[in-house]
């Protein structure tokens, strides 16, 4: 049964003991740079526990611990040489300071999430920043702001805004173990969307490290700094240390209602079109996702049978009169009843969404293992501008039947409200007005790495469900969102310098039009390429950056 879960991955991690140590560079760079550090650290002792070798007994665990995406923590998976743990901001310079010096490339990693494993794997010689000690949350009521730090998890940052008011939170994603270092600068969406918009159209000030080693805020950043680092994904330009973020109402209560219905009786695939047509338009206090995934059912003569399940997931900001009343009004084919819908506090839902049992224990947000084991995934995006027919729709999740019950996900998730009225260019972040809903596609796996023709199928699945799905989508460029990466869309040259051309295949579709000032503010903070992965922003000269080297959009 596809539960809340879906939104929130919930895999566990998997402990490799047995590892192979693919480090690329000479044991003489690993020292010199391990003196580098521990020169630049105030004291040895403070050294000695921020920093992990891989001799060190809790390596893998710490290397581990984080890691969402199994299909990046196998055997064969690069390891880096160190991991550092910094916990303040002298430590993330002087990091920077010895890679630089030593030739090592870092990867920043808050929470692990991200999709293809940038924060924790790379193909050339690297040391991961985890910013797990770097966690705190403090949250002013008055001025209803908080400032974030970027190991924070939004699980943290829920909860500790809700400590001190039920009547704020945040807009940001589902899942609580998300780190807001990769989540708020990608974008960070959630139930609150339709309402606020994202994560990033909310943060207000950020401290930064930058690749010459400089503590910087917004005042000292400048704004094209501050523009590019909300949405248009941190890692290209620096590391976050951390945010400031704008907090937003909530009612007391809103009231939530899960209904599934069988696609294979026909009025649900009505359904479903009809949704298309009407869920970017709902009221902005109001957000319903539907998702679809195979379960197990037993039809009336008892008999067992493998149906795809259509999961209605509704979120209102107000109480469950007002609710019925909007829907009678906005979706009466939904037929929803007063018996289907829960009424909650804010934070209870945020809570439930994030796969906890309904009015269980809050402090549950606080707690980074995730709850269910992990599996292996990939995931693809696409952003829908014209509805699509029936028969489309319904070939479409008839795929979902061609993997094993319950791990194929395509799920629906609706635009409109505060998200139209947001101009494309305030953040790099620019799907917009004009969409009327978002496709989530995932497909999981539980074989192994060794076992390569089944790993192949699945990724072969999803992506022939997403080529299927190129007609019916957006276009020129087809939209793609940073928070999902995906690889497949295109990656940086393994040597020498990516040309704007080539990196627009895949920045035009993250960014749109954005992408030409983000190449532009790249080279002027980075010139030389510091901060880079496989789908960094390159900085070379765009059309846009006229000899002044000013941004002429
Ligand atoms: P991670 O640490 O892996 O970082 C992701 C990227 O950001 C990497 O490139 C990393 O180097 C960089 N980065 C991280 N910290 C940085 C820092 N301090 N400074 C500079 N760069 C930094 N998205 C969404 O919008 N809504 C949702 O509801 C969900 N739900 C969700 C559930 C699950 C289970 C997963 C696996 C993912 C999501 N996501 C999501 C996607 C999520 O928003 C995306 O993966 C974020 O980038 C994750 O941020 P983390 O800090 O956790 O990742």
């Amino acid at each position: 049964k596809m539960k809340y879960s879906a939104y929130c991955s919930l895999f566990l991690c998997i402990i490799v003991s047995l590892l192979s140590f693919s480090l690329r560079a000479s044991a003489h760079s690993h020292e010199d740079f391990l003196q580098c550090l521990s020169h630049h650290f105030s004291n040895s002792t403070t050294f000695a526990k921020l920093i992990y070798t891989p001799n060190d007994p809790s390596y893998i665990s710490v290397l581990n611990s984080t890691i969402r995406n199994p299909r990046f923590s196998s055997l064969s998976t690069p390891k880096p040489l160190l991991i550092i743990t910094p916990s303040n901001s002298s430590h993330v310079q002087a990091s920077v300071y010895c890679s630089k010096k030593h030739g090592l490339q870092i990867r920043t990693r808050s929470g692990g999430h991200d999709y293809e494993g940038l924060s924790y794997v790379s193909e050339v010689p690297f040391v991961i920043i985890d910013l797990r000690n770097l966690n705190s949350v403090i949250v002013d009521v008055h001025e209803k702001t908080a400032w974030v730090e970027a190991g924070a998890t939004i699980g943290e940052v829920y909860y500790r805004i809700a400590e001190k008011s039920g009547n704020l939170s945040f807009p940001a994603g589902v899942c609580h173990t998300v780190g807001v270092g990769g989540h708020f600068s990608g974008g960070g969406y959630g139930f609150l969307m339709r309402k606020y918009g994202l994560a990033a159209d909310h943060i207000i000030d950020a401290q930064l490290v930058n690749a010459e080693g400089k503590f910087l805020d917004r005042e000292s950043m400048g704004e094209d700094l501050f523009w590019a680092i909300r949405g248009g994904g941190a890692a290209s330009f620096g590391i976050v240390l951390a945010w400031k973020i704008r907090l937003v109402p909530v009612p007391s209560t809103v009231t939530i209602s899960i209904v599934d219905r069988n696609l294979e009786q026909n009025e649900t695939l009505k359904l479903v079109n009809r949704w298309q047509s009407v869920a970017d338009k709902f009221d902005e206090d109001l957000l319903i996702t539907v998702g679809f995934q195979t379960v197990n059912s037993t039809d009336r003569e008892g008999n067992n049978k493998t149906i795809i399940q259509a999961t209605f997931v509704s979120l209102f900001l107000g109480k469950v009169d007002g609710l019925l009343s909007l829907m009678e009004k906005s979706f009466p084919e939904l037929g929803l009843k007063r018996g289907d819908c829960i009424e909650l506090s804010w934070i209870e839902v945020v809570h439930y969404f994030a796969g906890f049992p309904l009015r269980g224990e809050l402090e549950d947000l606080l707690n980074r293992t995730p709850q269910e084991g992990l599996s292996p995934f990939k995931t693809k995006l696409d952003y829908v501008t014209k509805p699509i027919s029936e028969k489309v729709l319904e070939t479409v999740l008839q795929r979902l039947y061609e993997e094993e019950v319950g791990k194929g996900l395509i799920q629906f998730f609706p635009y409109g409200g505060k998200m139209s009225e947001i101009p494309e260019s305030e953040i790099p972040f620019p799907h917009r007005a004009g969409n009327l809903y978002k496709i989530f596609y995932r497909i999981e796996w539980d074989e192994g790495e060794r076992d390569v023709k089944a790993v192949e199928r699945h990724l072969d699945w999803v992506r022939s469900v997403y080529n299927y799905m190129t007609p019916y989508v957006s276009k020129n460029p087809r939209g793609a969102y940073l928070n999902y990466r995906d690889l497949d869309l295109g990656t940086n040259n393994d040597k020498g310098p990516t040309s704007y051309a080539q990196a627009s295949i895949w920045g035009k579709k993250y960014f749109g039009s954005n992408f030409k000032r983000l190449v532009h503010v790249k080279t002027k903070v980075d010139p030389k390429n510091f901060f880079r992965n496989e789908q960094s922003i390159p900085p070379v000269p765009s059309p846009g950056v006229n000899k002044n080297n000013n941004y002429t959009p």
